[in-house]
């Protein structure tokens, strides 16, 4: 089982939105998923008690007690348990951390956001995890061109040595509707250009998380 710690010190950011969209992707994919809510605000608990189908288990963990839920995960034969996390307190996120096989640091193309995530991507070198940064809520294009604020933000976290998943979330209200049904963009809208970004996430996830081995031709 991997663990995926979807982080931000700041609220607002998309952490739930993320995680819970991930956690679909990965179930409708076929994987065994969990879903650690640690923020003391239960919004992805919340979603789940609005769904009336099956999908991912949605737990509500405690930042000390994580290690103990990922063994029970274990246990339990899941493929994945997603974490996310509360924006407040910094242990923990490191708690976070530490579970985590891969850490996604969540952001908008903000100058508070980019300011904030240099401290989590800080966290994760200091643990020596494996992470990434996704932007979220980018404003759509403007005659086919980014609007400054995106170029301005790949700019900055390019100098903090993460990667930048090729595939960001743009600000879509198809992904406030979807979590109100306790829905994914997936479910509620297929084919939708939000369908295909989670798809398109959840894919540059999964490779990150569970890289294909590259065939090395045996010498002759
Ligand atoms: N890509 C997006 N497009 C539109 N609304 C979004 C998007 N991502 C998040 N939101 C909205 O922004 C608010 C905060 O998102 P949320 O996922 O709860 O952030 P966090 O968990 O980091 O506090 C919510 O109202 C959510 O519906
Ligand atoms: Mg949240």
């Amino acid at each position: 089982m991997k663990t995926l710690a979807v982080l931000s010190r700041k609220g607002g950011t998309g952490k739930t939105t993320v995680s819970l969209h991930l956690a679909v992707a990965a179930w409708l994919g076929g994987r065994g998923v969990l879903l650690a809510d640690c923020d003391r605000q239960g919004s992805a608990s919340e979603w789940r008690r609005e769904r009336r189908i099956g999908g991912p288990v949605v737990f509500g963990a405690k930042s000390p007690a994580l290690f103990a839920t990922q063994q029970a995960a274990r246990r339990a034969g899941r493929d994945l348990m997603i974490v996310d996390t509360s924006p407040s307190a910094s242990e923990d996120l490191a708690d976070a951390v530490r579970c985590a096989d891969f850490c996604l640091m969540v952001l908008r193309p903000s100058f508070l956001d980019v300011r904030a995530v240099r401290e989590t991507a800080e966290l994760v070198t200091r643990f020596g995890k494996p992470g990434a940064f996704v932007i979220n809520q980018a404003p759509p294009r403007r005659g086919g061109r980014e609007m400054a604020c995106v170029g301005d933000t790949v700019a900055q976290l390019s100098t903090m040595g993460r990667p930048i998943l090729p595939i960001g979330l743009r600000a879509r209200i198809a992904y406030q509707q979807a979590i109100g049904l306790g829905l994914s963009v997936q479910e509620a809208s297929p084919g939708s250009a939000a369908a295909q970004e989670i798809g398109g996430l959840w894919r540059a996830v999964e490779e990150q998380m569970w890289p294909v081995p590259v065939e090395v031709e045996e010498a002759v």
